[in-house]
């Protein structure tokens, strides 16, 4: 640790020097002297650190106020990374086997001998932010500590809303607390006097990587900014490393949205639902009952960490803090609880900028006539081209939402009573069909398909079978995954 102090300027070592966390201080030191940033911020997780690297951003071009939305920024990414890339997503352990046949498989040894290449020196001209948090409430038995390492100010921000960061981890973690390192760079290292100039730093396709080394549970991101490639938590750790955890300890990681249904008598039902992503599941998650004295409250929209308890009830956390919403076809029919709960400090990224300060999709609340567009043009409707990107998002703090359940964050979960399984499907299969057992029902979850959506970058097919939503995010053998639940 001494090398560090000696070489650069680091905010929060002491703190580091007081928790002596070996391990922490091994990775915070070896990934400076690999990426060589020009500083190093450890995060505490304050609205002031917050606000402090927002403003940065703001001052340097990236990110833009919100005149109508309190506290609210507007960030447009690099055309070239607009979403998650499954081609460039490895899973990467001794034996092959281990992967499966849906997964992109290297060996750790190449993996970690490419990227290494890449990320020697590549956060020079930077700030490298140590952001540790948890995903679950803080100090639940079921939640899991990550350190995400960025170079990035938008992850930083972004990690602030979608999970739980900062001194109250650091505080869980103490001397010998376990934590799953997670490295990310957008991959663009400055010159001497560079500055970005507001545009998206991330590096080209070919040098995207988002790598899991399952074996030894660690993250490995470089060259994309964007959503789930970049914001480790999510599906890197809550669902690729988590799910290889869970298999091995005995419980799910799942993608699937979390709700609360209550009867008119007061009977609570909780459903877990898997759709693929950008098919719904955020507007499942917060539907309002128009049946006469039913209720919905939402709590979560992406993510379920499933655990049987000692009643032999399979219960459910929704380990995220916040939601990263599809922006477009979201307005106050489709789904109010959603505009409500990104009204004020919420994160947009590649939505229109209206002239008078806020922020526009297609499929919003009414028309826009004029404004600048995801990729920084003038934009009219008549220009011909989106005005904000499919795959646009929001991103917002999950305590805002109106009908977000009091018990979203009980450390012990809520009992699940249903699944749903369902996909984006404009034709031939009925809207709704009820399985007529367990084992039918996992074989319908098995033989799920959606058509694509704009939520991940080269996914082309027409249909595309997605068991249990899983395709992109089991880091591990899938048809070890239908024969779990086939057996239990
Ligand atoms: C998904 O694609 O399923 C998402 C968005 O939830 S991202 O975090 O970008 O993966
Ligand atoms: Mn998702």
């Amino acid at each position: 640790m001494e090398f560090l102090k000696s070489k650069m300027d680091v905010a929060g070592y002491d703190k580091l020097v007081s928790l002596g966390n070996a391990k922490l201080n091994e990775f915070v030191l070896e990934t400076a002297q690999l990426c060589k940033p020009d500083s190093i911020y450890l995060c505490n997780g304050s609205k002031a650190e917050y606000d402090t690297i927002m403003q940065e951003m703001v001052d340097s071009g990236l990110a833009t106020p919100l005149a109508k939305k309190e506290n609210s920024f507007l960030f447009r990414s690099d055309p070239s990374d607009v979403a998650r890339v499954e081609k460039r997503t490895y899973i990467a352990c001794e034996n092959e086997e281990d992967a499966g046949p849906t997964n992109n498989w290297i060996h750790p040894d190449e993996l970690k001998s490419e990227m290494t290449k890449l990320y020697d020196g590549c956060m020079a001209g930077r700030t490298m932010y140590v952001i540790p948090y948890s995903m679950g409430p803080i100090g639940s038995p079921i939640a899991k500590i990550g350190v995400e390492i960025t170079d990035s100010g938008y992850v930083t921000c972004n990690m602030h809303i979608m999970t739980r960061v900062g001194d109250k981890v650091l505080d869980i973690l103490g001397s010998d607390g376990e934590f799953i390192p997670c490295l990310h760079s957008v991959g663009k290292p400055l010159a001497e006097g560079e500055s970005d100039n507001g545009i998206w730093p991330c590096a080209s396709m070919d040098d995207k990587y988002i790598s899991h080394f399952t074996d030894e549970a660690k993250i490995w991101s470089y060259g994309s900014g964007y959503g789930g490639n970049a914001l480790l938590g999510k599906k890197c750790l809550a669902l690729r490393i988590a799910s290889v955890m869970a298999k091995k300890e005995g419980w799910m990681a799942e993608h699937m949205l979390i709700l609360r249904l209550t009867n008119p008598e007061g009977r609570q039902y909780h459903v877990a639902a898997a759709f693929p992503s950008a098919c719904g599941k955020t507007n499942l998650a917060m539907l309002q009952s128009k049946v006469e004295g039913w209720k919905v409250e939402c709590i979560g929209d992406d993510i379920a960490w499933m655990k049987i308890g000692d009643d032999g009830k399979l219960y459910a956390i929704n380990p995220e803090a916040g939601f990263f919403g599809v922006a477009p076809g979201t307005n106050n029919a489709t789904n109010p609880m959603a505009m409500a709960s990104c009204s004020k400090n919420s994160i947009f990224t590649n939505c229109l900028l209206t002239d008078d300060g806020d922020v526009w999709w297609e499929d919003g609340d009414g028309p826009c006539e004029h404004g600048i567009d995801w990729k920084g043009n003038e934009w009219t409707p008549a220009s011909g081209e989106k005005g904000a990107h499919p795959n646009a998002r929001f991103t917002a703090p999950a305590a805002q939402c109106p009908s977000i359940c009091p018990d979203w964050e009980n450390p012990a979960g809520v009992p699940i009573d249903l699944f749903i399984f369902g996909g984006r499907r404009t034709s031939v299969v009925p809207l709704v069909t009820q399985a007529l057992d367990w084992d039918h029902g996992v074989y319908m979850g098995a033989t799920a398909a959606s058509e694509p959506t704009a939520a991940a970058l080269d996914v082309k097919a027409q249909l595309r079978r997605d068991p249990f939503a899983m395709l992109p995010f089991c880091a591990y053998n899938m048809g070890d995954y239908w024969l779990s639940l086939i057996h239990n």
